[in-house]
């Protein structure tokens, strides 16, 4: 029985809509992005990423004491049981970053209390996943692994447990604008698998599992070390043409630009070209940013594509001192909430999610007795 034929015009969804949100709108010919109807601009600018957790997870920015609740929720929530210490030494010299990630979030499930809410526990994974990147990192270079510090916001621990030391107000504010960036963003791939796995009433933990496994791929997560890879090989402007001729006429992809959503450029990178140009004068070197800014103005001139969020975040990252095959795991402390207020949302109005699919095999035949083949 043939079923449904697939809709969209190249298969992979592209243009379906499965199900309804709350959470976010994305306006892919405008180039608009709205968390719960806030604009990403003004959440930038504004905003922290706890506060836009408190939105994403509960619908209403938080009132001062919801949001210090929320804050002390997070900061409380942050260290590892000695076995994820453990787990973390044992993978560092096994296992590459994003293994490491998905392997230590779903052994934070048997850290569980029954009577735990789903919300409690995407705080406790937001809080979490931290605390084992950074543990993987300086277990990896052969450094002690640093407990989270109570007194440090939430971008300010992060970078204090994966260097070592505490970062100025300045750099934890970018990296703070960095997270709220890239929270959130509708049915990408991840949110969509850790929904999958939602709607079949499987745990949270499983569910964010599925969507940190999703996230690894090269055309989701991984794009913004390819980025920062390309800048390293590229290094001078003058290799720019040369370097982006070759790839284009192998038919290569320019990882960082382009979009399934976005047709103009990704609101998310304008705000982290504005980072990065902030984080290249703290650091008295330009050149990255130089670097970057020029090949978007090639990719443009030479195949119409706008950076997306994984462009600009790859310099400012490596401008932060976090090695560039971390990037995919930042990626993933900041989606950590997008994940799991989708997750929450499935769970509220749940349905099995099982669409169908065109059939374009052979048509009715009989066995065929393996002597006879
Ligand atoms: C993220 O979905 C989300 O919201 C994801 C995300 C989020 O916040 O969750 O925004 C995060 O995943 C950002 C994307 C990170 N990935 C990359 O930067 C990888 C490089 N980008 C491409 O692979 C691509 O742009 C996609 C996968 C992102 C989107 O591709 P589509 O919608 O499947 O478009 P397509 O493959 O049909 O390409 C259309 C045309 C093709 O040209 P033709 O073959 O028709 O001549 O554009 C070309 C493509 O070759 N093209 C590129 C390109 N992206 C598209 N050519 C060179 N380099 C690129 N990066």
């Amino acid at each position: 029985m043939s079923e449904d034929k697939p809709q969209g015009s190249k298969g992979g969804l592209e243009g379906v809509t499965v199900a309804q949100s709350g959470i976010a709108t994305i306006d892919g010919t405008k180039g608009e992005l709205r968390y719960r109807g806030y604009s990403i601009e003004e959440l930038a600018r504004e905003s922290s990423f706890a506060e836009v957790a408190c939105l994403l997870w509960n619908g209403e920015l938080p009132t001062k004491d919801q949001l210090t609740e929320c804050e002390r929720g997070l900061a409380a929530h942050r260290s590892l049981m000695p076995e994820a210490k453990f787990l973390a030494q044992g993978l560092a010299t096994r296992a590459g970053p994003m293994d490491a990630l998905r392997t230590m979030t779903s052994a934070l499930s048997t850290g569980d209390s029954e009577e735990a809410t789903n919300a409690a526990r995407a705080l406790r994974l937001t809080a979490g996943l931290p605390t084992i990147v950074a543990a993987y990192a300086r277990a990896r270079a052969n450094e002690p692994v640093l407990d989270p510090r109570e007194d440090l916001g939430h971008a300010a621990n992060l970078l204090y447990m994966l260097r070592g030391s505490e970062p100025t107000t300045e750099e934890a504010r970018v990296l703070d604008v960095c997270l709220i960036l890239h929270a959130e963003h509708g049915f990408n791939a991840s949110t969509f698998s850790g929904r999958v796995t939602a709607s079949t009433l499987s745990d949270i933990y499983s569910a964010v599992t599925a969507a940190i496994a999703t996230l690894k791929g090269p055309l989701h997560g991984g794009a913004n070390t390819a980025v920062m890879n390309m800048l390293l090989e590229i290094d001078d402007e003058s290799n720019i043409a040369p370097y982006l001729e070759d790839k284009l006429a192998n038919k290569q992809r320019i990882m960082g630009f382009g979009h399934r959503v976005y047709k103009v450029i990704d609101p998310r990178a304008t705000v982290l070209k504005a980072l990065c140009e902030r984080v290249a004068k703290l650091n008295g070197d330009p050149k990255w940013f130089h670097l970057s800014v020029k090949v978007e103005e090639e990719m443009n001139r030479r195949k119409g594509l706008y950076p997306n969020v994984d462009f600009y975040s790859a310099a400012t990252y490596h401008y932060l001192g976090i090695p560039a095959d971390l990037f995919t795991p930042i990626f993933a402390i900041s989606r950590i909430v997008g994940w799991t207020a989708h997750i929450l949302e499935q769970y509220e109005n749940n349905r099995l999610i099982r669409p169908r699919s065109e059939y374009v095999g052979p048509g009715p035949r009989p066995y065929v007795p393996i002597q006879e083949r």
